[in-house]
């Protein structure tokens, strides 16, 4: 999509459709209009527009000024209107005009300035919602709002926020596309393609084969591998924009979780395409992060795999040693991902890095749990912990911290190894996570469960049903905020 700002009066924009946003009580901030106000207020009152939260209305424009169109969209309540309140109007006005086949616009800022709002959030949240996944249909979603102008006064901090709100747009958007596709599409191969096309300036990309991996030691990881006929790939990006100890990212990248040996009932099962979200939402990080630049120091691991029944498959019962020599009884080998990650977070400990990030889909008891609002956090950092709450409210990709008390590993003891690697079934979003501590040791780490959030069977305003991209625009503010800091 084309952005432009330009610095003129809003009847005087050529345009297919004006967008003026309204808080509740109808105040539009009309000034712009003039002579054009009386007849326009007659005609919202008639439609009884009031203003609402994500209320919508489309009418023609009067005849004495230049565009075709009038969007109003409403902001709900003044005191109440926030970033999010605008990502939202945003998600939704483009996805209007998309509908109606409207394909240029523009964007009247005079209330979001009044109310000390970027136009940004619009645009970001714009973009995002009007993401399509059709690449395997024949008939595809042609229309498309090609163009918005935003009607204010050119600075560079605009320019700056606009920049950011289409990086992290186009990050979320590779992480979805990444996760709608199917898992024939892509297999561990598939992901470290997708990681290698981020190469280039300040960014390395390295893939691990299974030989380098046993080398490693990572038997944690490589058991879970067993079973499929897809080579494992161990992914690592490393960005470097500046020469502080860097932020380690860890995404869970099962590209198909069949549950393996202990497999999964049939209902549903096509889903598990999708546990390879937490991989794809580190892909689009980076790529953000690559594409402005940002100057933090960065690694992203994907310990990418698949997780199937065969005749090589690890068995419920078989012991193995991970990276840091710990003996692991796979009491259930659908209790993969922390296998992966175990191996993960052990390999990330040669960075010494300032903080350490896994996400992942990791268990469906982090939906009994929460839905599909919001993401569980556990961590030993109290001060990430507190940075995430403070990203999660900005960007509204929700989260809740889980305890992650010591008397739970009694949950995860092996009469036969160091550590099994299930706690049984109550608790089960919790001892996953303490599983996972175990393998951070003293690191300053925090992770995320989005299996609840990660995939999305409704549409929102600006997130269309299926991958959500979660953790993407979560993560990157949270760089953001340690920017200069720790990272
Ligand atoms: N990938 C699943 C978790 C999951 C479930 C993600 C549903 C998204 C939607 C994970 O590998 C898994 O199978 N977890 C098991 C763990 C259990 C065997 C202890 C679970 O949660 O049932
Ligand atoms: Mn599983
Ligand atoms: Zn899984």
């Amino acid at each position: 999509m084309n952005i432009h700002i330009k610095n003129i009066r809003e009847n005087e924009c050529v345009c297919d459709a004006l967008i003026l946003p309204a808080v509740e009580g109808i105040s539009v901030n009309l000034k712009a209009l003039g002579a054009s106000v009386t007849a326009l207020m007659k005609r919202i009152s008639a439609a009884e527009f009031q203003g609402k939260k994500n209320e919508l209305l489309l009418i023609p424009a009067p005849a004495d000024i230049r565009p075709k169109r009038i969007l109003l969209v409403g902001l709900g309540k003044k005191e109440a209107v926030n970033p999010e309140t605008v990502r939202q109007a945003g998600g939704k006005a483009l996805g209007l005009l998309r509908n109606s086949g409207i394909s240029t616009a523009a964007l009247s800022a005079a209330m979001l300035s009044d109310l000390a709002l970027s136009p940004a959030y619009f645009i970001e949240g714009g973009l995002l919602g009007l993401y399509t996944y059709d690449c395997y249909k024949k008939e595809k979603e042609t229309r498309t709002v090609r163009a918005i102008t935003v009607l204010t006064s050119p600075s560079k901090s605009l320019d700056d926020q606009l920049r950011t709100a289409e990086a992290l747009a186009s990050g979320v958007c590779f992480a979805r596309d990444l996760v709608n596709a199917p898992s024939n599409d892509m297999t561990p191969s598939d992901m470290a393609k997708a990681a290698l096309s981020l190469k280039g300036k300040n960014m390395v990309v390295r893939v691990l084969e299974k030989k380098a991996c046993e080398k490693l030691g990572m038997g944690s990881y490589l058991s879970v591998s067993k079973g499929s006929a897809e080579p494992p790939k161990f992914i690592i990006l490393e960005y470097n924009g500046a020469a502080k100890p860097p932020v380690v990212l860890i995404g869970k990248s099962v590209t198909f979780d069949s549950g393996g040996i202990n497999i999964k009932p049939s209902d549903g099962l096509e889903k598990m395409k999708y546990d390879m979200a937490g991989g794809a939402a580190v892909l689009g990080i980076m790529k953000a992060a690559a594409a402005l630049q940002l100057p933090v120091n960065l690694i992203g691991i994907l310990p990418a795999t698949e997780n199937l029944p065969g005749g090589h498959a690890t068995r419920p019962g078989d012991i193995v040693t991970s990276i840091d020599g710990r003996t692991i009884e796979i009491i259930n080998t659908d209790a993969e991902g922390r296998l992966t990650l175990a191996d993960a977070l052990g390999f990330a400990k040669k960075y010494k890095p300032s903080a350490v990030i896994d996400i992942a889909t990791l268990t469906g008891a982090c939906s009994i749990a929460l839905g599909n609002e919001t993401i569980a956090l556990m961590g030993t950092d109290r001060s990430l912990v507190s940075a995430f709450r403070q990203s999660a409210d900005f960007t509204n990709e929700k989260v809740w911290e889980m305890p992650l008390y010591d008397e739970y590993l009694e949950y995860l003891k092996s009469d036969v190894a160091d550590i099994k690697n299930i706690g049984g079934r109550t608790g089960s979003l919790v001892t996953s996570a303490c599983f996972l501590k175990e393998f951070a040791g003293e690191l300053p780490w925090v992770h995320l469960d989005i299996a609840g959030t990660a995939w999305t069977e409704k549409d929102r305003p600006y997130t269309p049903k299926g991958a959500s991209g979660v953790g993407v625009r979560l993560i990157f503010d949270l760089l953001l905020r340690l920017k200069g800091k720790a990272a």
